[in-house]
């Protein structure tokens, strides 16, 4: 695999979330490069920097999925259900290789790979199944009101 490379197609649309969906393939790009370092040290072991990179990995990931489903809420998503499933899903896989990181598994590099192949996969099909719905429901509201409500979401997930 290479270093995820953002593209436009990825966007949809939605400023804050496409800022977040940016900021987790940062996370991801940061794990590849400290598990391309380690494999060049030959080390073999999990350093303190990539469980602390895994940690707000999951930490951001977490309150990210819970801000999108109020969105999708708010726009009364028929789908939201499926949605959350895939979310609750995926938050069982990287928290699963997260334990086994810390366990002392060598896990950075596959971990790298999945996330990456995950995140495209869902930007490009679940995430742009709601992203019309979305922009017609909120974006169509009065800025001041959409404004306030971004807000008042941000701080509810994000810390
Ligand atoms: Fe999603």
């Amino acid at each position: 695999m290479t270093r995820f490379v953002w593209s436009e197609e990825f966007e949809l649309g939605i400023d804050i979330i496409d800022h977040q969906h940016q900021r987790i393939v940062e996370y991801i790009n940061q794990i590849y490069d400290i598990s391309a370092a380690d494999l060049d040290a030959a080390t073999g072991e999990n350093t303190a920097e990539i469980k602390q990179v895994l940690a707000s990995l999951v930490d951001y990931t977490v309150s990210h999925f819970a801000f999108e489903e109020a969105l999708m809420e708010e726009a009364d998503y028929p789908e939201l259900s499926e949605h959350q499933l895939v979310h609750r899903q995926f938050t069982g896989l990287i928290e699963n290789l997260k334990a086994r990181c810390e366990q002392g598994e060598e896990v950075s590099q596959k971990l790298a790979a999945v996330l990456q192949q995950w995140l495209i996969q869902h930007i490009m099909t679940e995430d742009k199944g709601y992203a019309e719905l979305v922009k017609q429901q909120l974006l169509g509201i009065e800025p001041e009101q959409h404004r306030h409500w971004v807000a008042e979401a941000v701080s509810r997930y994000f810390q």
